[in-house]
């Protein structure tokens, strides 16, 4: 399969007035390739959307390397216009950060398909009502305004608007988390599909783990900063070997009504601008030992980030 995104060695931060800065992304590695859907998950301010961001050409980051197609997007030139991110979508928590309420959904919907004719991709014969019926609403939404819509359509209108500007990687920033129960999982997979079937990656943020597991061929598991577990879902979902990842799979809720926070998890998580020494999650793992003190663990080939599986 062809590695569409690469992200090697990846670190974005914030300065803060009079404090430390925050390194919200400390050393990021993450692949994506054509066709795969990649699953982003970990605790509220772990980075996941600071790493979205910087993938998309909207934050800038202070070190590492961000290639498509082999193509590096430079870092003095990271702006949507850039010809390396000009195939990059993103779609964000709350549809109305993507649409504009005062123009109708038809026009916003040709600007995508336009954005992708200026490219030179064949976007012959695509049509606002054509994208529409993919995502499943009538073409008659065309003529009509975002207000006039519910939270989870007007998230598929979001969605539409992404396609037809025919992304190689689609972005979701917990692009299910404002919807009802009801519609999440519907549009998590709607978005897979589509990505998938156009030959695209997705790159998928979210909380819901059980949704992760269910659209998503890898998962990657961040902690402060940094990517602590990655693999295919199965393996992770099957054999968590990270404690960090473990714990997060025990507080998924299971259909018998377990899973709550486990005990092994205690604490929040600490201020990213004043990480602990050595391994970032030493003060709350149950499976501490000296060395996680002293050292910080690098992501090693199997995919997990801790001195337990170090070799
Ligand atoms: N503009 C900013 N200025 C300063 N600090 C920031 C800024 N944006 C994010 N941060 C900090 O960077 C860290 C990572 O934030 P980020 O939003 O990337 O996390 P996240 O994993 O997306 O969280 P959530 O799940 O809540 O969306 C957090 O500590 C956050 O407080
Ligand atoms: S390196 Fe040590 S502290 Fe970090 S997760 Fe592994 S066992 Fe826990
Ligand atoms: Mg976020």
């Amino acid at each position: 399969m062809t590695c569409l995104l690469s992200v090697d060695d990846l670190v974005v931060q914030y300065h803060r007035p009079g404090a430390p800065p925050v390194r919200a992304v400390a050393g990021v590695s993450l692949r994506v390739r054509a066709g795969e859907a990649v699953g982003l998950v970990g605790e509220s301010g772990c980075g996941k959307s600071t790493l979205a961001r910087a993938v998309c050409g909207l934050t800038r980051p202070v070190a590492g390397r961000i290639t498509y197609d082999g193509t590096p997007v430079r870092p003095l030139r990271m702006r949507r216009r850039d010809p390396a991110l000009t195939g990059v979508q993103m779609v964000f928590q709350d549809p109305s950060g993507s649409l504009n309420p005062r123009r109708r959904v038809g026009t916003q919907l040709a600007d995508g398909i336009r954005a992708a004719a200026e490219r030179g991709e064949a976007a012959q014969g695509t049509t606002p009502e054509d994208l529409l019926r993919r995502v499943g609403l009538p073409a008659g939404a065309a003529e009509r305004y975002p207000r006039e819509f519910s939270d989870g359509q007007r998230q598929r209108i979001a969605i539409a608007r992404a396609l037809g500007a025919r992304p190689r990687l689609l972005v979701g920033d917990e692009p299910i988390s404002a919807l009802d129960a009801s519609a999440q999982l519907e549009v998590a997979m709607l978005m897979r599909s589509l990505a998938i079937e156009s030959g695209a990656g997705l790159l998928f943020i979210s909380h819901d783990l059980s949704v992760v597991r269910l659209i998503c061929d890898r998962i990657a598991v961040m902690y402060l900063g940094r990517i602590v577990e990655t693999g295919p879902v199965a393996e992770v979902w099957g054999d968590p070997r990270h404690p960090y990842t473990r714990a997060l799979l025990a507080a998924v809720p299971r259909p018998d009504g377990s899973g709550t926070l486990p005990a092994e998890l205690p604490g929040d998580v600490p201020d990213p601008g004043d990480p602990p020494g050595g391994c970032p999650f030493h003060p709350r793992c149950s499976r501490a030992f000296d060395r996680c003190h002293r050292e910080e663990p690098r992501l090693i080939a199997g995919g997990v980030a801790c001195h337990l599986y170090a070799p």
